[in-house]
């Protein structure tokens, strides 16, 4: 189950086409990460396109909205036949719920359905002025994992730092999807929480979700494939 997920977060199908062109050799296809700014730009022909060409898809899309209109949408989703999608813990279980029933196919297959936790971009402190979240940030993800894994949901996104007191509180099979990943020599960028592939491994992530170091490498086929090998290899 374990793998390693590269966030393509480009602009136009032109130039995620060119980058995955890059991979068309490997025996290993990477599964990619589809963000908003690709889905709104090049649409729901840019999924399809990758899928066609032997990717799995993670659809990023953190849906957030009333249960209903969730559940329609997921539907949606779900016939584009991606791997895994979706959506903000804060919508409530019952948002969640929706997401999931939405999700499921008539055969009973479905994508893998995760949530978004607390953003990492939010601080302890922005929680407590702008959303009025008294409790410790830590808590805040440890609970709303557990409604995550109430509602049936398979996992959360959180920084790798984070994954184990996901763990702890719902248990290890329920995956951790973690960005925030850096080689040891490798620039932050604006990331802040940061680790590397190996070190998440032993935290405990399922999935590592990895965007610059790959794709503004000078050889992206070689940093994914180091990446492969810190992260599932060593
Ligand atoms: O380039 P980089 O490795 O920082 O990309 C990380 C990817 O993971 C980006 O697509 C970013 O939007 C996403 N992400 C994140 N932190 C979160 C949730 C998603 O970095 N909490």
């Amino acid at each position: 189950m374990k793998d390693v997920i590269i966030a393509c977060d480009f602009s136009s199908s032109a130039e995620v086409l060119a980058f995955l062109d890059k991979f068309a050799a490997c025996e290993r296809k990477p599964f990619v990460k589809i963000g908003m700014e690709l889905f709104y730009g090049a649409g729901p022909e840019i999924v399809r396109a990758i899928k066609a060409r032997g990717h799995r898809i993670f659809l990023d899309l953190k849906l957030h909205d009333i249960p209903n209109t969730v559940r329609k949408t997921m539907k949606v989703l779900s016939a584009l036949d991606v791997d895994m999608t979706n959506v903000h813990a804060s919508g409530t279980i019952e948002m969640m719920k929706a997401a999931l029933e939405g999700l499921t196919r008539p055969d009973g297959t479905r994508p893998l359905l995760i949530a978004v936790t607390q953003l990492t971009s939010t601080s302890e402190e922005r929680m407590r002025s702008d959303l009025l979240i008294d409790a410790p940030i830590g808590e805040v993800i440890a609970h709303y994992a557990s409604n995550a894994r109430e509602a049936g949901l398979d996992g959360v996104v959180c920084s790798p730092l984070e994954a184990s007191i996901v763990k702890e509180r719902c248990g290890s099979d329920f995956l951790a999807v973690t960005p925030g990943i850096r080689f040891a020599d490798s620039a932050a960028d604006d990331q802040v929480r940061i680790t590397t592939p190996a070190r998440a491994r032993e935290i405990g992530s399922d999935f590592i979700v990895v965007g610059r170091p790959v794709t503004a490498a000078a050889d992206p086929v070689a940093a994914y494939q180091r990446c492969v090998k810190e992260f599932l290899e060593q």
